[in-house]
């Protein structure tokens, strides 16, 4: 059996919904707290054992090259200061064994367009897809979903997309499926469509920014045709794919920011805040403050 040892990271969306933060700046390097939103979801991989991590990048998006890359100049200026502990974290972003591949999205054609775009670079191993926008914080001592996800492959060898209930007036935000019960947690997948209007949605269960999928897909998303929103959606392929190949979909148990959002966006910083060693403390008490 293949290990996942790729993840792919598709990176190369407008952020148009936080204008102007993101007229100069990648959505995904803005911060919660202290670190830009990519580097929380590389975390997550690489502690679910990845080792590849595969940047589908656009226009725009040099910072994040060189947030992963090394920064000589700040380097050498925070050596020579003495200041040991941030260099630490400067030269920790990632690990020395874990490499980072951009490959360049030439047109914002979609989720499924992007993931298209690092076939050269996973070949026919099975990977592991991560949207930063969607932030998972595991609970205290938990493995975190990436890693739960990988686990679960190896048991079970199917494609893997993690859910969570949604409410109903929120279907058309999602892509939604349908499932048989099969373990704890765990559904047999028996369809998937992207974003149905609440009328229309075959469940509640909504696609988080998490998957394990088969090399296989690659293929399906050459053959796919553009979809919701007139893009070529990822949701598509893995529907046609179902038909020949098992999916499994996973409850995950972690909470999920939609920072794609103001709202969530807002929420995850609150939850980072008030979690942060060095200043959660007087965090708390200035919302509690706030609040009396
Ligand atoms: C994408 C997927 C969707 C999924 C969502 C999770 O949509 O197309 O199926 O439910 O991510 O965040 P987007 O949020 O990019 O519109």
């Amino acid at each position: 059996m293949k290990k996942i040892t790729k993840a792919v990271f598709p990176v190369a969306g407008l952020g148009s919904r936080f204008l102007p933060a993101t007229k100069a700046q990648p959505k995904e390097m803005l911060t919660l707290v202290d670190k830009p939103l990519i580097q929380y979801a590389v975390e997550e991989a690489i502690a679910a054992g990845i080792t590849e991590l595969i940047f589908v990048t656009g226009r725009n998006k040099r910072a994040i090259e060189d947030h992963f890359d090394t920064a000589y100049e700040l380097e050498s200026e925070l050596e020579a200061a003495n200041k040991t502990a941030l260099l630490d974290i400067v030269q920790n972003v990632i690990p020395k064994s874990v490499t980072c591949i951009y490959i360049r999205q030439p047109a914002a054609l979609g989720l499924g367009h992007a993931v298209l775009c690092a076939k050269p670079v996973v070949g026919d191993n099975p990977f592991a897809v991560l949207l930063a926008d969607d932030l998972m914080l595991a609970e205290l001592g938990h493995p975190n979903t990436t890693e739960q996800m990988v686990a679960l492959y190896a048991q079970e060898q199917a494609s893997i997309v993690a859910v969570q209930n949604v409410p109903l007036v929120q279907t058309n935000q999602y892509g939604i499926v349908r499932g048989v019960s099969y373990k704890d947690h765990i559904e047999r997948m028996t369809g998937i469509v992207e974003k149905p209007a609440s009328n229309a949605a075959p469940s509640t269960l909504a696609v988080a920014g998490r998957y394990i999928l088969n090399s296989a897909i690659f293929s399906y998303l050459e053959r796919t045709e553009k979809g919701s929103g007139g893009e070529i959606q990822l949701t598509d392929a893995i529907a046609a794919m179902l038909k020949d190949h098992p999916y499994l979909t996973y409850r995950f148990s972690a909470m999920r920011y939609d920072c794609g959002s103001k709202l969530g966006y807002l929420k995850a910083s609150v939850t980072l805040g008030l979690l942060h060693r060095e200043v959660g403390e007087e965090f708390k008490a200035f919302l509690h403050n706030m609040q009396s």
